[in-house]
């Protein structure tokens, strides 16, 4: 089977395209709403699908303690390597059910478009009770979701684009593919990724297949009441508070609280 690029965990950022300043930019802005919907100092936050938790690391130098899980060992590894910190430490767990050997947290994140990727029904509420069980009351949690209403939908699977991504010497050739899907599934589309990694003298090819939900800002609402554990509080625009959703340009942020 072909590896993940999450195998890659350097390689993966550049070939998502993340730009210079833009884990800052949304650290702040997690802040900022923390201030506008927490009262209480946000002391504990739970990074959920972390990664290598790039929003941790910054949180974590500035104080904060931070907890990530994920289930990839790689990047935990690269998380663990980046930031040796007190404040930061990880758990390898799958999303959708888990608990942790830590006391509850002020906050959770969920960055980087991750949530659509929960399938079913019964995983969304799942993850749902598993993140309010680690969070106190009145805690906040940020979900970061793209927009999908642009996504072409296919018969056949089909080519989206070619580009090339240049790491130093490193040369990576990025193909994404729409694949189709049942009118009836619980998802919108099937993203299709796959990155030929230049190494010199032995070049490796990755592949992930990753089915997108569609989730909507009432939908996130309705989920929320589902799980008996949240109540929606705000949905953002982009990196804004006051961009009106209409003028959503690339995602939103749903920010629930813990009843
Ligand atoms: C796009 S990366 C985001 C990492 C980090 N939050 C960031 O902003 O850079 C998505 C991460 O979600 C993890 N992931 C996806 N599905 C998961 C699941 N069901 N359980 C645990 N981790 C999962 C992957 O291993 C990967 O590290």
């Amino acid at each position: 089977m072909e590896p993940s690029i999450y195998e890659y965990p350097d390689i993966f950022r550049r070939v998502h395209m993340e730009r210079p300043g833009e884990i800052p930019a949304e650290v702040r802005f997690i802040k900022e709403i923390w201030q506008r919907h927490r009262r209480a100092p946000v002391k504990r936050m739970l990074d959920i699908a972390s990664g290598n938790s790039p929003h941790g690391q910054i949180l974590a130098r500035e104080g904060t303690t931070v907890v990530g899980i994920d289930r990839s060992p790689s990047m935990i590894a690269a998380g663990r390597r980046e930031l040796k910190h007190e404040n930061l430490r990880f758990y390898r767990r799958n999303i959708i059910h888990f608990s942790l050997p830590e006391r509850p947290f002020d906050a959770a994140i969920l960055m980087s478009e991750t949530f659509p990727a929960i399938k079913h029904n019964v995983d969304l509420i799942a993850h749902l009770r598993s993140v309010g069980r680690a969070l106190k009351r009145g805690a906040i949690y940020v979900i970061d979701v793209d927009r999908h209403d642009g996504i072409t939908l296919v018969k056949r699977r089909r080519l989206w684009r070619a580009r090339r991504v240049k790491i130093g010497a490193l040369r990576v050739d990025v193909r994404e593919f729409h694949r189709p899907i049942a009118w009836h599934d619980a998802m919108h589309s099937i993203y299709e990724l796959e990155c030929t990694i230049h190494f010199p003298n032995n070049p490796v090819r990755t592949r992930d297949l990753i089915p997108v939900r569609y989730t909507t800002p009432p939908t996130m609402d309705l989920l929320a009441r589902a799980s008996g554990c949240f109540t929606m509080i705000a949905a953002y625009a982009d990196l804004s508070f006051e961009r009106p959703l209409d003028e959503c340009i690339g995602r939103w942020f749903a920010v629930l609280r813990r009843i």
